[in-house]
C-alpha cells in the first residue's frame, strides 16, 4: 500500500554495492524528483517499462576488471534515457562502451580539487565555481572517455573527473556528488535532473499526503483500521493519514507504558486527542508494566517482558473496540531496501511500535514504505504536527526500562526520567537540539558515596549520553560546551534526590552503543 510512484516522474539508482547508495536516492528526492533504488542486474526491459526520466549508476567497491564484477546492459546507453555514472558507475560506463579504464595501483581517497574544463551543452556544471572541491574515493580511473564523450573536468593530479556526451545525455563523474564533502553535489544532481533529464520536480510532501490518504481510503474502504501510536513521528504520521482517509473508522491507540520520557504521555494526549478526536484511544498501563518488570535485571529479559506486556495490553484493549480488518505500520524505505529492495521485494515486518502482534491476522497497511525518515518529518510538518513531534529523537520501544540499568524500580525510574528531563531542557535552552542527534540520561546500577550538606549519601551516578550521527549506525560523542555540561550536572544533583554524581560519556560508536543498556 503505497502512494503511486508511477504518477510521478521517476529517477532510478542502480545499486552497484556502494555504501552510500541510499544517500544518492535521498539526495535526488531532496531535489523534488521521486527516486527509487533497483538492483544493478534488473533486466533492462523491466527497468525501461518503469519509464524512468533519469538513471544513476552508483559507485561500488568492485573494479571493472575484477572477476564477477557487476556490470550493466550496454543497451541501456542506447535507450535515450539520461544516465549519470558515479565513481564505479562512471568507470563502468567507459568500460562497457569503448572508453578505457586503468586499474589503479594506489587509491585516491579524500578531498580533491577539480578544474571544470567545459560545461557541456546541458549545463551539468551550471552555476558551479570553476575549481570546486569534491570527495573522491577510487582506485581505477577512466583514461579515455568513450567515443562521443568530452572531458568536462579534471582533478588536480590529472585524473579525468567528469565526462559527458550531451547529445546522448550520458555523463560520468569520478567524485561523489551525494556526500556532504562535495559542497556542489546537490547542485550537480539538480543540473543533471533538470537540465539534462528535463525533470520538472513533482515530488513534494503535500502531494504525498493527498496520495497516501487517497490510497488508504481506496484500500480500507468502509472497513476499520487499527493504528498503534508510540509517540514517535512515524506512527503519528501514519495515524493522522489513516484518520484523514477514513475518519473514525481509524482507531489510534496509545499505550502509556510508564517508560516514556517525563511529560511525554501527557504531550501525546494533548497533541493527538484534538487532532484525532474520537479516533484517539489512550490506555494507561504503567502499573502493569512496572509490576511485570519487578525483580528482573537482565536487559534482554526486560525487553522481552516489555514486548510481551505491550502485546497483551494491545490485544485486550483492541478487542474491546470491535473488529478490524487492517493494521497500520510505520515501515520506512530503508527497511524495505534492507529486506531486499525494490518495489516487488518481500517486506520484512518492521514495527515502529515495539512488539506489535504478528499474529492478529490483520492486513498490513504501510503508507510510509517509500519514505526516508527526513521525508516523514517533512510530511509531519505538512500535516501540521508540532516540531517537537516532527523532530522527535529516536527512542527505544522499551524506553526507560533499558535506560535504567538493573531492576526497574519506581524510584530508579523516577530518578532516570527526572535527570533526563534536565538534560533535554538544558540542551534545548542552549539551542543545541538540532546539532546533537540524540541526547539522554541513563542510570547505571551502582551507587557511589557523595556529600549532601553535612551528610554522606549513597546515591546513583547519572550518565549523560549525547551523540552526533547521520545514521545512528556509527556516532561521535557531542562536544557539548563545558558550561552547559556544568549546568546540567549542578541541576541534576540539586534537583534529583538520590543522585550523587554526574558523568559524561565520551565514547564513540563503535565500540560503544548509543543507548546505555
Ligand atoms: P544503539 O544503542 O544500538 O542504538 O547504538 C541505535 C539507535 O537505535 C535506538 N534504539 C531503539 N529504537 N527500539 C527502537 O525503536 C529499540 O528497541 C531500540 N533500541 C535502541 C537508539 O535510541 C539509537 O537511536
Amino acid at each position: 500500500m503505497t502512494p503511486d510512484s508511477r504518477s510521478h516522474e521517476l529517477a532510478v539508482v542502480l545499486d552497484f554495492g556502494a555504501q552510500y547508495v541510499q544517500l544518492i536516492v535521498r539526495k535526488v528526492r531532496e531535489q523534488n524528483v521521486y527516486c527509487e533504488m533497483r538492483r544493478h542486474d534488473v533486466p533492462l526491459a523491466e527497468l525501461l517499462a518503469e519509464r524512468p526520466k533519469a538513471i544513476i549508476l552508483s559507485g561500488g567497491p568492485a573494479s571493472v576488471y575484477g572477476e564477477g564484477a557487476p556490470t550493466v546492459d550496454p543497451k541501456l546507453f542506447e535507450a535515450g534515457i539520461p544516465v549519470l555514472g558515479i565513481c564505479y558507475g562512471h568507470q563502468l560506463m567507459a568500460h562497457v562502451m569503448d572508453g578505457n579504464v586503468e586499474p589503479g595501483t594506489t587509491r585516491e581517497y579524500g578531498l580533491s580539487q577539480i578544474a571544470i574544463e567545459e560545461d557541456g551543452s546541458d549545463g551539468l556544471f551550471e552555476g558551479i565555481e570553476r575549481q570546486p572541491t569534491c570527495w573522491m574515493s577510487h582506485g581505477d580511473h577512466v583514461t579515455a572517455p568513450p567515443t562521443g564523450f568530452r572531458r568536462l573536468a579534471v582533478s588536480a593530479d590529472g585524473i579525468l573527473a567528469a565526462m559527458g556526451d550531451p547529445d546522448r545525455r550520458l555523463y560520468g563523474v569520478q567524485f561523489h556528488p551525494e556526500v556532504s564533502h562535495t559542497p556542489f553535489g546537490p547542485k550537480l544532481l539538480r543540473n543533471f535532473l533538470y537540465n539534462a533529464a528535463g525533470c520538472r520536480g513533482d515530488w513534494t510532501s503535500a502531494d504525498f499526503v493527498d496520495e497516501a490518504v487517497a490510497r488508504i481510503r481506496e484500500t480500507v474502504g468502509d472497513r476499520r483500521i487499527l493504528c498503534a501510536m508510540s509517540g514517535g513521528v512515524d506512527s503519528a504520521v501514519v495515524a493522522l493519514l489513516a484518520r484523514r482517509a477514513v475518519g473514525e473508522r481509524a482507531v489510534c491507540m496509545f499505550i502509556d507504558t510508564g517508560l516514556m520520557r517525563l511529560g511525554e504521555p501527557q504531550q501525546v494526549r494533548a497533541t493527538f486527542a484534538p487532532l484525532l478526536g474520537e479516533s484517539f484511544v489512550a490506555v494507561e498501563a504503567s502499573e502493569r508494566f512496572l509490576h511485570n518488570l519487578a525483580g528482573i535485571s537482565d536487559p534482554e529479559r526486560k525487553r522481552k517482558v516489555v514486548g510481551e506486556t505491550f502485546i497483551r495490553v494491545f490485544e485486550e484493549e483492541s478487542a474491546k473496540l470491535g473488529d478490524f480488518e487492517f493494521i497500520a505500520h510505520g515501515t520506512l524505505y530503508p527497511d524495505v531496501i534492507e529486506s531486499g529492495g525494490g518495489a516487488t521485494a518481500r517486506i520484512k515486518s518492521h514495527h515502529n511500535v515495539e512488539g506489535l502482534p504478528e499474529d492478529m491476522r490483520l492486513t498490513n497497511v504501510e503508507p510510509l514504505r517509500l519514505l526516508f525518515k527526513d521525508e516523514v518529518r517533512q510530511v509531519a510538518l505538512a500535516l501540521d504536527l508540532p516540531e517537537e513531534i516532527a523532530y522527535r529523537q529516536p527512542f527505544p520501544g522499551p524506553g526507560f526500562a533499558v535506560r535504567v540499568n538493573g531492576e526497574v524500580t519506581p524510584e530508579k525510574l523516577d530518578i532516570g526520567k527526572r535527570a533526563d528531563a534536565i538534560v533535554r531542557q538544558e540542551i534545548e535552552a542552549a539551542g543545541l537540539q538540532r546539532e546533537i542527534s540524540q541526547y539522554l540520561a541513563a542510570l547505571p546500577d551502582v551507587r557511589t558515596v557523595g556529600v549532601l550538606g553535612d551528610d554522606r549519601v549513597h546515591g546513583y551516578p547519572v550518565v549523560i549520553r549525547a551523540v552526533v550521527t547521520d545514521d545512528f549506525m556509527t556516532a561521535d560523542w557531542a562536544r557539548i560546551p563545558y558550561d552547559v555540561l556544568g549546568r546540567i550536572a549542578t541541576r541534576i544533583v540539586n534537583e534529583v534526590r538520590g543522585v550523587s554524581r554526574v558523568l559524561y560519556d565520551v565514547t564513540t560508536k563503535p565500540p560503544a552503543t548509543i543507548e546505555w543498556e
